[in-house]
């Protein structure tokens, strides 16, 4: 069978999987081919058990694969073939030298570069999938001219914007596809020929071209704007505490204007994930190294908070407690950095779990989906920690239960047999808000939810 286009992927994680899994899905006319270097990876993409958790992935996947969705290893023979190369490596923060702890460690984007220099036979168009810091692409192309051969590149930066836990659903009806490219005769023609791909199935006006460094920047604003709003609902959420407003009514009365939204704008534990730290950290160095030193701040800040508000849920915790927890057993409703995903990078779980270690707690941690992984974040941590994958056993013996993930699962369990099987007094610390505290209050659990007024069965004689 011949393909009108040979498309490769280099990186098969989080972006690079379900990204070209829908794009085989929507366009059976293209080749499309995922590499790695990691052989693992591959090999569980070739399997019946894909390497990543996502509502609707497995159906996508299964559709396309071997059709014209391939999985392979073989880097060389994939930058060979392809007309058109999406690089979708990881782009973690840095955690040596200049920039350590801010900047982006772009080691394995530049690898990449330079294994395509190395290999390509024929011209190509490059897409920047990776999150980047603004002006990669000229980077990309100065690596990828260095020869000065006859073959050319063209560089675009096509961020991606899906959110893991409903990747294949904003993959399918993306709020916008943004493509940036130069503005030259053969940059323009580069990205028509990526916008051509995306009008398979994505509707013309949602397909927006920019130049190549506000495409590059769209990215970092997009995440630090999200982060921004759960921060700052955070905030709010520790003053609710203090003056028992209700941070719910609070949201609900605020997001009701229609400048203002009412998405995003649930308060929690803090925000996790690959990327919202990773993105904000990115773009302070960006500004600090501009010398903008108000505007690095102002941004911090946003990361700042999110500190603030963990450490103040394990505070939460120990304060309820009695001020001790050492001996007592902890359940923890959930490990993912958020509802459907196994992925725990960046979870707030981590952090909490590790605190609650340091205080000589006995820590039970329950996910449907994350388990693997949160054992490997906790390895080589001291403390009792077990992994238990059913969370009424999980909850059994324990003095309190603390919801770290917003799950459904969780929502809905039998809270008066978990209350009974459990130590007195007993206490719920709800991280995501999603729990019927009057419910558990009557069941004889002391509930104590983010932002708004805890139930306790303590008096003041008592
Ligand atoms: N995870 C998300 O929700 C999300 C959303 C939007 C954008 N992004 C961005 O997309 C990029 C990838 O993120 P991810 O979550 O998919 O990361 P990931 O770690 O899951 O996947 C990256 C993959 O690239 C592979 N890789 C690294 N160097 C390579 C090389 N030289 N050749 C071949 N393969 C190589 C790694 O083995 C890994 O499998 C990052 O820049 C991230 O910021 C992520």
């Amino acid at each position: 069978m011949t393909f009108e286009k040979n498309i490769l992927c280099i990186g098969a994680g989080y972006v690079g999987g379900p990204t070209m899994a829908m794009i085989a899905h929507k366009c059976p006319q293209y080749k499309v081919t995922v590499v790695d270097i990691n052989p693992d990876r591959i090999n569980a993409w070739k399997s019946e058990d894909l390497p990543i958790y996502e509502p609707g992935l497995d159906e996508v996947v299964t559709a396309a694969r071997e059709r014209n969705l391939f999985f392979s290893t073989d880097i060389e023979k994939g930058i060979k073939e392809s007309d058109i190369i999406f690089v979708s490596v990881n782009t973690p923060t840095k955690t040596f030298g200049e920039g350590a702890g801010m900047a982006s460690d772009l080691q394995y984007w530049e690898k990449t570069a330079r294994q395509i220099l190395d290999n390509a036979e024929s011209s190509k168009i490059i897409v920047e999938k990776s999150t980047l810091p603004v002006r990669t692409a000229r980077a990309m192309e100065r690596i990828l001219t260095s020869r000065n051969n006859h073959i050319r590149f063209d560089v675009v930066a096509n961020p991606e914007f899906l959110a893991e836990g409903t990747a294949i659903r904003d993959l399918e009806n993306p709020d916008r596809i943004l493509i940036g490219s130069r503005e030259t005769d053969s940059g323009r023609e580069a990205r028509n020929e990526i916008v051509d791909i995306y009008r398979n199935w994505v509707p013309e006006e949602k397909i927006i071209t920019s130049n190549v460094w506000s495409s590059e920047l769209s990215k970092l604003v997009a995440n630090a704007f999200l982060a921004q709003r759960i921060s700052s609902i955070n905030s709010i959420s520790a003053l609710c505490e203090k003056t028992q407003a209700d941070v719910a009514e609070v949201s609900k009365a605020v997001g009701m204007d229609n400048r203002i939204g009412n998405k995003f704008l649930n308060a929690s534990v803090g925000f996790g994930g690959s990327c919202f730290k990773k993105d904000i950290l990115n773009l302070v160095y960006l500004c600090r190294h501009y010398g903008l030193e108000e505007v690095s701040n102002y941004w911090e800040s946003v990361v700042r908070i999110n500190d603030y508000q963990k450490q103040r849920f394990v505070l939460t915790i120990l304060e309820a407690m009695f001020n001790t927890l050492a001996g007592k057993r902890i359940c923890l409703f959930g490990f993912a950095f958020k509802a459907d995903t196994g992925d725990t990078r960046e979870s707030p779980a981590i952090f909490i779990t590790k605190k609650l270690l340091d205080e000589k707690a006995v820590v039970n941690i329950t996910d449907p989906k994350a388990l693997e992984n949160a054992e490997a974040d906790l390895a080589g941590h001291n403390g009792n920690v077990s992994f238990v994958k059913d969370p009424y056993e999980a909850a059994t013996g324990c003095d309190a239960i603390a919801v770290v993930t917003e799950w459904d699962i969780y929502r809905n369990l039998d809270y008066e047999k978990i209350f009974n099987s459990m130590r007195k007094p007993a206490f719920i610390f709800d991280g995501r808000n999603i729990l019927d505290y009057k419910y558990l209050y009557n069941i004889g659990f002391n509930v104590y939810p983010i932002g708004k007024p805890k139930l306790t069965h303590f008096t003041k004689t008592n």
